[in-house]
């Protein structure tokens, strides 16, 4: 019996501080499509997404409105689940750090750290970064970074560069893409030194087990948030089975503390299976990062008003490759939306449901075996598949529009509306129906609202999401014989 595939995905836990701006927007739409494309090839898939709460920067914020802690962070907290609402997220669990089940994992995994002989005390004469990993030293002023003199705990992360050169060595494909591993290899290479992981002049944060005066600092109780929400230190059935099958999106800001402090984390815990990485770089707005301190956040509410969610969705997935930075703007959108949505694949929509119902009596036909689209739509799916395997949602959208481009070409070549009713009209539309049915499987993980109105408006039951991989897109599905809608358009033409 072969073992059942397994996909647990993960985002970074985003910072309550912040309000959720399309950045953020960005990782968890990407963990998004790739958790819906492996449930569709029938993967056990686990999507993860939450807060990260603890640390100064909360507490200060906190006091500033004069709230406690808690009360702050489950104000700010909701604001990330009510942006994944809007952007219709399918997350399966989403953890905060504040959470009873997370203190306890946080506590039991360096629990077995410190028994394993990692970490030790001694005193920290440096630079506290209140909660961001990229702050210059030079700004001391701003109050971001406080200088520290206090005993601390220290992680051994020094007992661990060989470990980790030889397991990127012996893994290369497990970072994607491939230059975000050498960035990995080039850290370690340089010399891994200890790393203080407690405070004491903090209180909000997971105390240490072993020193009530400490709580551990706002990373090392963050990292760990992967492992809670699979059952670590709790279920430890639930936690062997989907650990291995682990891949962390993140930001390329963040890289340092996932794929340097982490695997040394994991291995120091005891835990041999290191995971996945796909790196990711920013959504640029005018050449620039979005950060809070700069006027350029954009909240994916406003684009989704726009644009419709599954509009949104769409355009950002095929716009902004996975992996490099990539310039992001409200033109950028309307142009993709209006090229691949109202031209291309709402276009194919409503002269299919136009053209059955003048020549069909609104029933659909079955489309023809010998197809020249047939190839088409096996090309648009192994390409697809091996794009959503390799975290390319870009390449996988592109690859399944070659699909509806063609098929809108096909019916331009034989023009069923000027043609009597017939045999020969019937294949040209059966053929564009199919190829329908087959878009909506496949662009289902960036657009499934949309994906499910296309499947019922061509008279199919259930919804793309309950089809299975490879076999929905085997060409010859769509059983001909089934009312076809003609409604509303799905994408109305956009003006700047
Ligand atoms: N709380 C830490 C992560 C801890 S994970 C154990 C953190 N949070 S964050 O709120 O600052 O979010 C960081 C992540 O948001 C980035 O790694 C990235 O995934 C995403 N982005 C934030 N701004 C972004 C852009 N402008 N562009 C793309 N992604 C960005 O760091």
């Amino acid at each position: 019996m072969t073992a059942v595939a397994r996909f647990y995905v993960t985002t970074p836990i985003f910072y309550v501080n912040d309000a959720p701006h399309i950045g953020h927007a960005y990782t968890a739409l990407c963990a998004d499509a790739f958790a819906r494309w492996h449930r569709l090839v029938g993967d056990d898939t686990f999507f993860l997404t939450g807060t990260d709460e603890h640390g100064l920067k909360v507490k200060r914020a906190a006091e500033a409105v004069g709230r406690t802690p808690i009360e702050h962070a489950d104000i700010t907290s909701a604001r990330f689940r009510e942006a994944w609402a809007q952007l219709d997220l399918s997350y399966d669990d989403f953890i905060r750090t504040t959470e009873d089940r997370h203190t306890k994992a946080v506590q039991t995994f360096l629990q077995r750290v410190y028994d394993n002989g990692y970490i030790y005390k001694d005193v920290y004469d440096g630079l506290y970064y209140v909660s961001e990993a990229d702050v210059a030293p030079g700004e001391l002023e701003s109050g971001r970074v406080l200088q520290m003199r206090e005993e601390n705990y220290f992680f051994k992360l020094s007992a661990f560069e060989q470990r980790l050169l030889d397991h990127y060595e012996a893994m290369p494909d497990s970072v994607i893409p491939a230059s975000r591993r050498n960035e990995a290899i080039g850290i370690i290479r340089q010399g891994l030194r200890d790393i203080s992981i407690t405070r004491t002049s903090i209180d909000w944060g997971v105390p240490v087990p072993w020193d009530d005066d400490h709580v551990f600092y706002v990373w090392y109780d963050a990292l760990i948030n992967y492992a809670t929400a699979v059952g670590y230190g709790e279920d430890e059935a639930r936690f062997e089975d989907w650990w291995p099958a682990c891949t962390h999106l993140i930001g390329k800001d963040i890289l340092r503390f996932h794929l340097v402090y982490w695997p040394a984390m994991l291995l120091a815990a005891g835990i041999s299976d290191i995971p996945s990485f796909g790196v990711h770089g920013w959504l640029l707005i005018g050449g620039e990062k979005m950060s809070k301190s700069k006027p350029n956040q954009i909240a994916p509410a406003d684009l989704v008003a726009d644009f419709g969610v599954d509009g949104f969705r769409y355009c950002v997935l095929r716009d902004n490759p996975f992996g490099p930075d990539s310039d992001f703007s409200y033109e950028g959108i309307l142009s993709r939306y209006n090229s691949d949505l109202a031209n291309n694949l709402g276009n194919l929509l409503s002269r299919v449901a136009t053209v059955v119902g003048s020549k069909c009596g609104g029933v659909g036909p079955a489309p023809d075996p010998g197809s020249p689209l047939a190839p088409v739509a096996d090309e648009a799916f192994s390409a697809a598949r091996e794009a959503w395997a390799a975290l390319a949602p870009s390449q996988a959208l592109e690859a399944t529009w070659r699909l509806i481009r063609e098929a809108n070409a096909h019916l331009e070549a034989n023009e069923p509306w000027k043609r009597e009713p017939g045999p020969e009209v019937d294949t040209v539309l059966g053929d564009a129906l199919e190829v329908l049915r087959i878009v909506s499987v496949l662009a289902f993980p960036a657009m499934p609202g949309v994906c499910r109105q296309v499947w019922s408006r061509i008279g199919l039951d259930a919804s793309p999401e309950d089809q299975l991989l490879p076999a929905a897109a085997k060409w010859g599905g769509y059983p001909g014989g089934l009312s076809v809608t003609k409604a509303a358009p799905l994408f109305p033409r956009r003006k700047a």
